[in-house]
């Protein structure tokens, strides 16, 4: 086994799949309207488009879990690279409402193996001191790509290119991204601890070597040495394994997704623009340039995770970020329900509440499914995690605008309830959710297996 890529080339191709996840995600809030015209869909309609990827994403994330732990991370991505190829086409193309929405099931099937992929691929290939780190990648490129479509949106608007209607371009712009995630996937390597699980040492071997290219021979050796005690230990499991032997690490993994859904950042990520249009009568343009703006501050904020998230202890930044947006959702909450909140203070309380989401819940929720589960149900753990992080962001996605509407467009109302879930994630992160920094996965698995057994 040969590969091309060197060690840094492995981890941005490897985290790929989060920019498609972000891009897919993000494109809808500016083709959804013009969609909304020339299908003439009425609301529910539409919101069905903005949704249907979200049912993708969750069946996606459950159904890769097993097959990863049996086929491999790597052939796996391939799979979901070509789903989202074609998703992305037959999104471009479709020629009514049911054939969107299936376009984008495909879409979100994609979306939702790569979320599940992702987040265990970057986690079993990175040194622990740079695990965080390099797991942040994921959350990088999801942010980027969330930018990118904001971009993308206001590039082509108006833009009818070729006779070619300006969403059809938005919506097909995602085959780049794609084609480039195929590519990534044919040429990265497989993780060496499948690999392990596997009996295949050597190959396991040589791409530990390849990626640990600082280390000597031998701390590779123990390396692996270290990953093959767990193996030898292990079976591989399923479902039933997951339930029994993984309980600990499922109840933090799962209460981390809802969590980071709950505190209602898509409703800003998704909705923007309406909460400016609707809450405080912005045009429709200059509230697009506010969700770029946003976009902006999102990614600005990631890349200071990314450099700082093996520095502090995940509970640290993760209480940290639930204080900030505790107190921006509540000022908001507060300000707008007294009919005392102007436009740009909720702008400048918003940024401050992407910041404090951006540089925690963001990144670690993701980085810690790809962290606590052990070897032998890695996928199906992150499979059901993953697919609780969907579930809940369908639920707050479509009870938002319903909620803005109960409180007569003002945003004090969801928020308020937005703030009530950020507070109640402090008490759960300080008794729930183990601190990972630092250690090895199979020093993380001993100590997981330890507390079931207490
Ligand atoms: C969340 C997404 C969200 C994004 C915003 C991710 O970690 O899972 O739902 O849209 O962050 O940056």
């Amino acid at each position: 086994m040969r590969f091309p890529l060197n060690g840094f080339f492995i981890f941005a191709f490897g985290a790929l799949g989060g920019m498609l996840f972000g891009f897919d995600t993000g494109i809808i809030s500016g083709a959804s309207p013009l969609i909304e015209t020339d299908f003439s869909l009425n609301a529910t309609q539409t919101g069905f488009i903005t949704s249907s990827v979200l049912i993708g994403s969750c069946v996606g994330a459950l159904s890769i879990g097993s097959l990863s732990d049996r086929y491999g991370r790597k052939r796996l991505l391939i799979v979901s690279a070509v789903l989202f190829l074609v998703g992305s086409l037959f999104s471009a193309v479709a020629t009514g409402f049911s054939s969107m929405v299936a376009a984008r099931i495909v879409l979100g099937l994609a979306v939702g193996a790569a979320s599940a992929l992702t987040p265990a691929y970057l986690a079993e290939l990175a040194p622990k001191e740079r695990r965080g780190s390099l797991s942040t990648l994921f959350q990088l490129m999801i942010t980027f790509g969330i930018l990118l479509a904001y971009a993308v949106n206001l590039g082509f608007l108006g833009h009818d290119i070729g006779g070619i209607r300006d969403w059809r371009w938005m919506l097909g712009s995602a085959m780049f991204p794609a084609a480039l995630l195929l590519v990534g996937g044919i040429l990265l390597p497989e993780s060496p601890r499948y690999l392990a699980a596997k009996g295949d040492r050597r190959n396991a071997f040589k791409v530990l070597t390849l990626i640990r290219g600082d280390m000597d021979e031998v701390t590779v050796a123990g390396e692996l040495d270290e990953i093959y005690d767990v193996v030898s230990h292990n079976s591989a499991g399923g479902l039933r394994q997951l339930l029994r032997t993984a309980r600990p690490a499922l109840i933090a993994s799962v209460g981390i997704m809802l969590f980071q859904q709950l505190v209602g950042i898509n409703s800003v990520i998704y909705f923007l623009p309406q909460v400016f249009i609707k809450g405080f009568g912005f045009p429709a343009k200059s509230a697009t340039w506010v969700s770029v703006g946003i976009g902006v501050v999102n990614f600005l904020a990631t890349v200071v995770a990314t450099l700082i998230m093996d520095r502090f202890p995940r509970k640290r930044l993760l209480v940290a970020g639930s204080v900030v947006m505790t107190i921006t959702l509540g000022i908001m909450a507060t300000t707008n329900l007294l009919g005392i909140g102007a436009a740009s203070m909720t702008m400048v309380l918003i940024a401050l509440y992407i910041v404090g989401f951006a540089v925690s819940w963001g990144p670690i929720a993701w980085v810690l499914i790809g962290e606590l589960f052990p070897l032998n149900v890695r996928g199906v753990g992150t499979s059901v995690g993953s697919a609780a992080n969907w579930i809940a962001n369908f639920v707050v996605t479509q009870f938002f605008l319903v909620l803005l509407e109960g409180f007569h467009n003002n945003v004090g109302g969801p928020f308020a309830i937005f703030a009530v879930f950020s507070f109640l994630s402090i008490p759960f992160v300080i008794h729930v959710v183990p601190e990972t920094r630092g250690k090895s996965l199979e020093q993380i698995e001993r100590e997981m297996s330890g507390r079931r057994s207490e």
